[in-house]
């Protein structure tokens, strides 16, 4: 076997939003890489079905990301049963395309609590370790409504998203001398059900114009992105926000 995937091997990972379907071809992506994946989501049904797909290596873990407490007592257990997590994918995100004037301020909050203050809490918990060991990565989901405003996507998502780029700096900035990197991916339209569901038949057709590569973007290929960000080779690319958004939007 190439010998970098021997050095990931047996390492325990987290994937966020894994019941989804780019947190799901993450994992699945992961556990073929040898790793023991942790498959954190809300919806607990879902997740325990993908779970079975994927064989041992893949252990369930139902869980709100935007609750503290929650988040403190469930990795105080995984610690207890699995140890300590080499690799954080912060995966799990919501979605509203509603612009300022529609948005509510409970909207707002939450679309912070999920995409944002989410990451927050479980870099809080796993990151220390990742640096006291000398060893660990951790990627971030953004998008490239940060860097457009939105082409369709609404305000708080929007947001949430630029702060999940700014928080992606500040870790990778902390973490840089401990042997761990921190960096993000800028998706724009992945095929998920945030745009077969969410957005209109005109909306889709639209923006295939638009798209230069011609076509959606496919989950396996952010999967396999997030394989190259996490691998042993990748160490020198930290505070990075990586494009794949078939041309979109060059910069
Ligand atoms: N689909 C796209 O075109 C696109 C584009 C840019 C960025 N993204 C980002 O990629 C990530 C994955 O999106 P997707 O398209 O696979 O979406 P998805 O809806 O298929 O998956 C998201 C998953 O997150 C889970 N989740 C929601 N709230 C949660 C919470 N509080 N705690 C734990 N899990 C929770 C959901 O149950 C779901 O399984 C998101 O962060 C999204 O913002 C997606």
């Amino acid at each position: 076997m190439d010998s970098r995937k021997q050095e990931l091997m047996g390492r325990l990972a987290m994937v966020t939003g894994a019941a989804g379907s780019t947190g799901f071809a993450i994992a699945k992506a992961l556990v073929e890489d040898g790793l023991r994946v942790l498959l954190v989501d809300i919806d607990a049904e879902r997740l325990e079905r993908l779970c079975n797909q994927l064989g041992e290596a893949a252990i369930p873990v139902p869980l709100d990301v935007s609750d503290p407490d929650r988040v403190a007592v469930v990795s105080a257990a995984i610690r207890a049963d699995h140890g300590e997590v080499d690799i954080l994918i912060n995966n799990a995100g919501i979605l509203s395309n509603n612009k300022a004037a529609e948005t509510t301020p409970a909207e707002w909050r939450r679309l912070m609590a999920v995409n944002l203050d989410g990451a927050f809490y479980l870099a809080r918990e796993w990151l220390p370790g990742m640096k006291a060991r000398g060893w660990g990565r951790i990627v971030n989901m953004c998008s490239l409504a940060m860097k457009t405003g939105g082409l369709t996507a609404g305000t708080a998502y929007t947001a949430s998203k630029g702060g999940m780029a700014a928080l992606t700096l500040s870790l990778a900035r902390e973490s840089a001398a401990h042997g761990v990197t921190v960096n993000a991916i800028a998706p724009a339209y992945i095929k998920t059900p945030m745009i077969t569901e969410q957005l209109s038949e005109a909306q889709r057709e639209q923006l295939l114009l638009q798209i230069p590569v011609g076509r959606f973007c496919e989950p396996e290929e952010v999967a396999f992105l997030v394989c190259y960000l996490i691998s042993p080779l990748a160490g020198f690319v930290t505070g990075e926000i990586v494009d794949i958004n078939g041309g979109l939007h060059l910069d």
